[in-house]
């Protein structure tokens, strides 16, 4: 067999100073290392080197029309990429580091592989909070290129052994550092030059607190329009059980996935949060699907309140229980 073809052994790396460098050089050595955000684990490479970047698409057989989020160090960083703007500055300074992400204009010379934006003149940024994001991308001093770590169209991963069921063998390593904790992915803001702000997807961060600072509603994506909702196919973030929503009970058969107290008392009834705090069941979202998935049957979903985070959860809900292609 080539050598290319043979499957690797994937590195298990722990968030210690020589983890960190180890993951570091594999990044620079053009190879795919699995990373923890605060919002779930990254699949990282070089954003600069083509054939890294394509590795990405190949391990977790992702359309190739997807662009990706370049994760970086620091607004100073960021703007070695993208034209920065007033509306970026305002943002950045209000919410990073964390769970935002920002579409901007590439800048000249950016030096971001073409594989990155999937061809389109915009880049979508972010500099992630997690302790342990934050000491790799400073020791690998560069911008890493990450979608979430699960093979495409499966659902995120918020732990380690979640990277390792689906991409074992087909990455270099996995660095290990706990559970995520916003648990769904950042919310993506773009913002054009004429002053728009466009909610592109919802996310890890509430867009009433975006609002708040921008000064201005947020205006929706246009899902026609594939430049500005690029990748975002509906079926999505899916187990492989039916999913079936705004459920306030199970059927015989099915698993349930509550939100709120309640007395399910079966092995596979889930509740997203006991108190009904939308942060706590975001964090819990991907992992709880995972459980119930394991167990092969149908899941039933309770109904989730359209509000804060909520919105990113009832979006991630709606792709895994949309009709497969
Ligand atoms: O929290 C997150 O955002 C995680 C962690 C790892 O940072 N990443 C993540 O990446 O969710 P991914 O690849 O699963 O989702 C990236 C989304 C896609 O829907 C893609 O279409 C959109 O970002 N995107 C990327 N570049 C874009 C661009 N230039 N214009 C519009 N959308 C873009
Ligand atoms: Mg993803």
């Amino acid at each position: 067999m080539p050598q290319n073809t043979a499957p690797k052994a994937t590195e298990m790396l722990s968030a210690t100073p020589q983890g960190l460098a180890r993951a570091a050089d594999l990044l620079r050595a053009g190879e795919l290392v699995s990373f923890p955000t605060e919002t779930v684990y990254g699949l990282g490479a070089d954003a600069r080197q083509g054939a890294a970047v394509a590795a990405i698409y190949a391990a977790k057989g992702r359309p190739s029309f997807n662009p990706l989020i370049a994760h970086v160090a620091s607004i100073e960083a960021a703007k070695r990429h993208v034209i920065w703007s007033d509306q970026a500055e305002l943002l950045a300074r209000a919410f990073w580091p964390g769970p935002l992400t920002l579409v901007l204009p590439l800048a000249p010379d950016h030096g971001i592989s073409d594989l990155v934006t999937a061809g389109l003149d915009t880049l979508a940024v972010r500099v992630p909070a997690h302790p342990c994001a934050q000491k790799l991308l400073a020791a690998f001093d560069g911008p890493v290129a990450a979608p979430s770590a699960n093979p495409s169209g499966r659902i995120s991963p918020t732990t380690a052994a979640h990277v390792r069921a689906g991409l074992d063998g087909r990455i270099a390593a996995i660095l290990d550092d706990g559970a995520c904790d916003v648990g769904v992915e950042s919310t993506i803001i773009g913002l054009a030059t004429n002053g728009l702000a466009v909610l592109l997807r919802p996310g890890g961060l509430a867009t009433e607190e975006i609002e708040a600072v921008l000064g201005q509603p947020l205006a929706s994506r246009d899902i026609k329009d594939p430049l500005t909702a690029p990748g975002q196919l509906l079926s999505h973030y899916a187990p492989q059980a039916r999913v079936r929503l705004n459920a306030t009970s199970a059927r015989a058969g099915e698993c349930y996935l509550g939100f709120g107290r309640y007395s399910g008392a079966r092995a596979c009834d889930l509740t997203l949060s006991e108190t009904g705090d939308l942060a706590e069941a975001a964090a819990n979202l991907f992992g709880h699907l995972h459980r119930l998935d394991a167990l092969n049957q149908p899941i039933a979903v309770a109904p989730i309140p359209e509000t804060g985070l909520g919105l990113a959860i009832n979006d991630r809900l709606r792709r895994a229980a949309a009709p497969r292609n």
